[in-house]
């Protein structure tokens, strides 16, 4: 069939924060030379960054007794010890002039009355040091970015486009294949550089802070491009997920003064983290708010049946809530009918980030199992695992490992696409036909078995949350593991009861329950494989943090029967060996 083609320099896969900084990058380090196409299965502005809220970390007051070193050890304990040393230190050195950067850009940062950007207190942080403006710093980095990059008719978007896999021969990238989602057709980028920044995949999970879109699309591409992924089994729960929805109340409240209670009105964080109390690691806190109300001590909502524990906000006062959390308070009001100015909230833990995803060194480059690198690609954001968080992701870094790896992947790709410009690369016919019959043949008009993928995907959620949560243990993962083969091979039977091309929904859900499918493959392997307690992989069976055996990352590649084969691969340890962890 004939076939759309279009050839760029860099091709940057995923709208959010790590994807528009690199974007933004590659223009500015290439003077305007390199043409760039961000390719995103959103409208940009949709894309889940937008959502973030509580801040971004940063050093700005050495005078004040702040240091690099100090964020260092905050991210290093709070990563339990997994996190690659060096590449924490390239984070904590570069995000202060990553906080100016999009100062000068235009974000309007919260000031302190002199006039400086202002710095709020976040968990497992030992210094104030999330820069923030209200609790929508998602929403004002987006836009921000956007804005800026709208002046440059260099950067391509194609917005609406979803990517189904990468174009790599002879270990170098050279493109993507993508869904055109208002066509249906399938149209082939090519570009000398590509960089993944395409976020997470909370999705897997019922009870998460994520938006819907977030299907774990580029793991499951470059995983089965033969890319490994990166400690996967380290999945994030944030502790305030509201009560029933799961929109994130952000850390932020509690940095500002919020308060978790019992059902016997206790703050019973003072037995788990008595001198952090609220603020100590998620990991940490959210392991304390399930033992709770394992413990009976939490409340129950009748009509959804879920229990929970209550955040109160109330003694923060009016004044600064209305100016410090007023997405939050309308986020509450909205979704549960209550003002935090006047009643507590019901929140529990929920799935929130991964500290996994695609292997990249300290650079963003991504890797293969063997540590060659996949040239002409790099990863950035929640997509890709530089190192940084190790076990666990301290609160409000997030966004700076964005921000930092979408300028350092950003900077590199252009360069690199710049010094190839006359390399040649055509296209594909093989690899772009096996994906045409896989889509077109295999799944839209397969014949199919009357397999309903949506109940596939609500069955792989609902398998997450019971046995890859926050406690887990060998026979709940081996039930959850056995759960989701079964899903794959029903996968193989579903049938799409929308054939149109236009706006195909229901093709585009059946992908990404796919992705769900391997990336929740590799969640519980790498989580039955690790028998030990770290960070946010707790195992009743093993809860000791065991770093004879475990101080190790673990890499998952797809085997030749299509599940994960494990590896792994030592931990960059620079300054600071194992300790144990107390807050
Ligand atoms: O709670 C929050 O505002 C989330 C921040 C983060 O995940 O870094």
């Amino acid at each position: 069939m004939p076939r759309d083609v279009l050839s760029y320099d860099v091709l940057v896969i995923g709208s959010g924060l790590a994807g528009l900084r690199a974007a933004l990058q590659a223009e500015i380090a290439s003077n305007g030379k390199a043409r760039v196409a961000v390719i995103s299965k959103l409208q940009v502005m949709r894309s889940h960054s937008v959502a973030a809220e509580g801040g971004t970390s940063a050093v700005l007051r050495p005078e004040e007794g702040d240091s690099i070193e100090l964020y260092m050890w905050d991210t290093i304990k709070g990563g339990d010890f997994l996190s690659d040393q060096d590449a924490v230190e390239r984070y904590c050195r570069l995000m202060t002039s990553e906080v100016l950067f999009l100062d000068h850009l235009g974000l309007p940062w919260e000031r302190r009355p002199d006039g400086r950007i202002d710095q709020r207190p976040f968990g497992g942080q030992s210094f104030p040091r999330a820069c923030y403006a209200g609790d929508k710093i998602g929403f004002f980095e987006m836009h921000t970015l956007y804005d800026n990059l709208l002046r440059f008719d260099n950067v391509d978007f194609f917005e609406e486009h979803f990517v189904t896999s990468l174009l790599i021969r002879d270990k170098t990238f050279y493109g993507v294949t993508a869904i055109d989602m208002k066509t249906g057709d399938l149209r082939v980028f090519l570009g000398k550089a590509g960089i993944i920044a395409t976020g997470g995949a909370g999705q897997i999970y019922k009870f998460t802070t994520n938006a819907r879109t977030l299907t774990g699309d580029g793991y499951a591409i470059a995983y089965r491009a033969g890319i490994p992924l990166e400690d996967m089994e380290f999945v994030q729960f944030h502790p305030t997920g509201l009560v029933p929805s799961g929109v994130l109340i952000t850390e932020a409240a509690r940095g500002e003064g919020a308060i978790l209670l019992n059902n016997k009105g206790e703050r019973f964080m003072a037995r788990y983290a008595p001198n952090m109390m609220e603020l100590a690691p998620r990991d940490i806190v959210s392991r304390a708010m399930m033992t709770e109300i394992l413990e009976g001590r939490g409340f129950k909502d009748e009509e959804s049946g879920m229990e929970y524990i209550l955040e109160d906000m109330r003694h923060i006062g009016r004044d600064r809530i209305l100016r410090k959390l007023n997405n939050i308070r309308e986020l509450a009001l909205r979704y549960n009918k209550i003002d935090i100015i006047e009643q507590p909230i019901p929140v529990r833990p929920a799935q929130h980030f991964m500290m996994g995803g695609v292997r990249a060194d300290i650079d963003g480059k991504v890797l293969y199992a063997d540590g060659t690198w996949v040239k002409g690609l790099w990863g950035a954001g929640e997509a890709a695992n530089v190192g940084v968080h190790g076990a666990n992701r301290l609160g409000s870094n997030g966004t700076g490992v964005c921000l930092v790896w979408g300028r350092l992947t950003g900077e590199q790709a252009a360069k690199y696409a710049l010094e190839h410009q006359n390399d040649s690369i055509s296209v594909p016919e093989d690899q772009v036909e096996k994906e045409e019959k896989r889509i077109y043949d295999g799944l839209l008009h397969g014949r199919g078995g009357g397999e309903n993928h949506y109940k596939i995907r609500e069955e792989l959620r609902e398998t997450m949350d019971k046995y890859v949560g926050i406690f887990r243990d060998e026979k709940g993962l081996t039930i959850a593991l056995k759960k989701i083969k079964e899903l794959k091979e029903r996968f193989k039977e579903i049938y799409i009861e929308d054939k149109s091309l236009a706006y195909n929904t229901d093709l585009i859900m059946a992908m990404e329950t796919q992705n769900m499918l391997d990336v929740a493959e590799v969640i519980a392997t790498g989580a039955l494989a690790r028998k030990e307690s770290r960070g946010a992989h707790y195992r009743t069976d093993y809860p000791k943090r065991d770093d004879q055996n475990f101080l190790k990352h673990t890499l998952a590649v797809m085997g030749p029967d299509g599940s994960p084969q494990l590896e792994y691969v030592p931990v960059k340890i620079v300054y600071w060996l194992p300790v144990e962890r107390k807050y």
